[in-house]
C-alpha cells in the first residue's frame, strides 16, 4: 500500500484522514494562489494525494475545490480541511460559509480554528485583518477561544464539517478549548495541527493529544533545509538510497503524525508521498535531535507570534 493511503483514525469525530496530505500554502502574489495553485493542487492529486490542506487565510480554497473537481475525483475521496481566521472568531457560521462557497462544496471534512486568539473583525481598506503598525493583528478578548469552539460546535451540529479541531494549540490553550464555556466538554477537538519536525519534536503535546484521542498534524513537516541539511539526516537518506525529505517524513510517519507537506513540484509530490519505513536504531538516531527550535512560526524581537507572548499561547 503507498504510505500516503494510511489512515489516521480520530476518534473525537469518528472520522479518518489519509496519514499524508498536500499543504495548501502559497505567496500571496499575481497567479500563486489560483491558476498557479490549481495546477500543482490537480498534480497532487494525479499523484494519489486524497488529503489537501487550506485556510481562508492563504486564499487558495477555491484552487482547492477547482482542482478537485477537475480530477475528476469524487468529493467524498478527499479529505479537505480549512481553518477559521483569527479575525472571523465572532462570525464561524458565516466564516465557514464563505469558505464552502470558496470551495464551491456543502462540506468539509476538517475544520480548524487557525490560532488560539481572536482579532478584530472590521476592515481597513484592503486589508483583510487590521494591523497593529508593527504588524501585530489588533487582538480582542472577546470571543474568548471556549466561546468561539461552542460556535465551531454548532457549525458541526449543522453538518457543515464532519469534524473540528484546532492549530497552533498548546497543551495551555487545549485545556482552556476543553473546559467549555459551559463547563462540559462537548466535543473534544480532533486534531492540533501544529509546527513540528525534528529540530521542534513536541513530545509532551503529542503525550497530551494521544491522551485525549487528538491527532496531531504537523505543519512545515520537513523544517526546510534547516532540517534537510542536518548531517544525521542527510547520513540517513545515503542509507536507504532516498532524500533528505524523504527520511523526515517517514519519521513523521512513525510516530503516527499526519504530516502535510507542500510541493508545487511532480517529482517532489511524488517523492513525499511514498516514504520508507525507517529502522528502530536510526528512528532513536532522528529523535536525539530535538532542540526546541522553531523554524516557522517563530517569537519576533519582541518575543511575540502575532502579538501573542510564547507565555500566553503556552509555548
Ligand atoms: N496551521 C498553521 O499555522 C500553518 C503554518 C504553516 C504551514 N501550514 C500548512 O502546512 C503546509 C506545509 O508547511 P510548509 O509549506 O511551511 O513546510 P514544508 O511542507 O515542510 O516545506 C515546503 C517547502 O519545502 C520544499 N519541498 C517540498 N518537498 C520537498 C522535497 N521532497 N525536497 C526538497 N524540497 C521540498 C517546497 O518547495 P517546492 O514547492 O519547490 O517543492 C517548499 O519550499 C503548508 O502548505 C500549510 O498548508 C499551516
Amino acid at each position: 500500500m503507498y504510505p500516503g493511503h494510511r489512515i489516521v483514525k480520530m476518534p473525537n469525530s469518528g472520522t479518518s484522514c489519509p496519514i499524508i496530505g498536500l499543504g495548501g500554502w502559497a505567496p500571496n502574489s499575481g497567479e500563486e494562489r489560483t491558476t498557479k495553485a490549481k495546477k500543482w493542487m490537480l498534480s497532487a492529486l494525479q499523484n494519489g494525494y486524497r488529503h489537501i490542506d487550506t485556510a481562508y487565510s492563504y486564499g487558495t480554497e477555491k484552487a482547492v475545490g477547482e482542482a478537485i473537481v477537475e480530477s475528476g475525483i469524487p468529493r467524498e475521496d478527499v479529505f479537505v480541511v480549512s481553518k477559521l481566521p483569527p479575525n472571523h472568531h465572532g462570525r464561524v457560521l458565516e466564516s465557514i460559509q464563505e469558505t464552502l462557497d470558496n470551495l464551491g462544496f456543502k462540506w468539509l471534512d476538517m475544520y480548524l480554528m487557525h490560532w488560539p486568539y481572536a482579532a478584530a473583525y472590521e476592515l481597513e481598506g484592503d486589508e483583510p485583518e487590521p494591523l497593529h503598525p508593527d504588524g501585530a493583528p489588533k487582538r480582542v478578548d472577546s470571543p474568548t477561544i471556549a466561546e468561539t469552539w461552542a460556535a465551531m460546535e454548532e457549525a458541526l451540529r449543522r453538518s457543515k464539517c464532519e469534524a473540528i479541531g484546532v492549530s497552533n494549540f498548546s497543551i495551555k490553550t487545549l485545556e482552556e478549548v476543553m473546559k467549555n464555556t459551559r463547563g462540559i466538554i462537548s466535543v473534544k477537538p480532533a486534531m492540533n495541527q501544529v509546527e513540528m519536525h525534528p529540530y521542534l519534536q513536541q513530545n509532551d503535546l503529542l503525550e497530551f493529544c494521544r491522551k485525549h484521542n487528538i491527532a496531531v498534524a504537523a505543519y512545515a513537516p520537513s523544517g526546510y533545509d534547516i532540517v534537510r541539511k542536518d548531517p544525521v539526516i542527510v547520513e540517513l537518506a545515503a542509507k536507504y538510497n532516498v532524500t533528505p525529505t524523504q527520511i523526515i517524513l517517514a519519521w513523521h510517519l512513525s510516530r503516527n503524525v499526519v504530516v502535510i507537506p507542500k510541493s508545487t513540484n511532480d517529482e517532489r509530490q511524488k517523492e513525499n508521498h511514498n516514504l520508507p519505513t525507517l529502522e528502530e536504531e536510526d528512528l532513536k538516531k532522528i529523535n536525539a535531535l530535538d532542540r526546541g527550535q522553531r523554524i516557522c512560526n517563530k517569537g519576533d524581537e519582541n518575543g511575540l507570534v502575532y502579538g501573542m507572548s510564547i507565555e500566553d499561547l503556552g509555548w
